[in-house]
């Protein structure tokens, strides 16, 4: 089964590093029958245009500002992304929401912006530990999908990619398992089917991310009830990662 398979470089690498990080995953990716987006940092835009550009390796932002243009220092916009090259963008990543603040009505007038330039979101939810272990993990997840897509129209869905990323498995070495993965997934489409349609629901893009490394990927991405990973620390390796981007799941 053909598979999304997304790095989240987060804020790691320099630009000069990231033309041999792209050089390589282009070259190591072209047989690979998966789908696969690079998200490194702004400063990196340009170098991933030059080296993945036509390459089988689509890239993105991992963040964009809610506004278009104007006085908004140090800001970067939808367009200004678009205009390099990029086709995703990450929204809604726990450490936007939690390190930054960013509260679900910015998440989905960032939503928004980015649908509205041609961009694909890749929009991440999930709980923390302590909303798990009270029971209000699913009711949680659901409420966050609510306000997150609130206003965006069904045939917009086909450029919202969802990503359950619960905030315990983040960086932390604890994976959830698949029966976690599918449960939660079962959760975001009955969501998607009562905000939207069954049809959504079935067509929705949901994949996972969390703690997946070198050593647990095959078990995880090939779930079938995920269409594709978001991969953070293990993507840092380009070795590691084209060995993932490789497999036929
Ligand atoms: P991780 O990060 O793979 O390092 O847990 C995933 C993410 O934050 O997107």
């Amino acid at each position: 089964m053909k598979k999304l398979i997304i790095a989240n470089l987060k804020m790691n690498t320099k630009p000069s590093e990231f033309k041999d990080y792209a050089m390589t995953l282009a070259t190591k990716a072209k047989l690979s029958k998966n789908s696969i987006v690079v998200c490194p940092p702004f400063t990196h835009l340009v170098a991933a245009r030059e080296f993945l550009g036509g390459s089988k390796v689509a890239y993105g932002a991992q963040n964009i500002s809610d506004e278009e243009k104007g006085s908004f220092t140090g800001e970067i916009s939808a367009s200004m992304i678009k205009d390099l090259g990029a086709t995703y963008v990450i929204l809604g990543h726990s450490d936007r929401r939690n390190k930054f603040k960013e509260n679900d009505k910015l998440i989905n007038k960032k939503i928004k912006t980015a649908l509205a330039n041609g961009l694909k979101v890749i929009l991440c939810v999930g709980e923390s530990l302590q909303v798990r272990e009270s029971k209000q993990a699913s009711a949680f997840v659901r409420k966050q999908i609510d306000d997150d897509l609130k206003g965006i129209y069904e045939n917009e869905l086909e450029g919202v990619v969802i990503a359950y990323e619960p905030i315990w498995a983040i960086g932390t070495g604890k994976n959830a398992t698949n029966k976690d993965i599918s449960k939660m997934v079962g959760v975001i489409r009955k969501e998607i089917e009562t905000q939207f349609s069954a049809k959504a629901a079935q067509k929705a893009i949901v994949i996972y991310g969390g703690s997946i490394t070198i050593n647990n990927y095959k078990k995880i991405i090939s779930n079938e009830d995920i269409n594709g990973v978001l991969i953070g620390g293990a993507s840092l390796d380009v070795e590691n990662f084209s060995v993932i981007v490789r497999e036929n799941y």
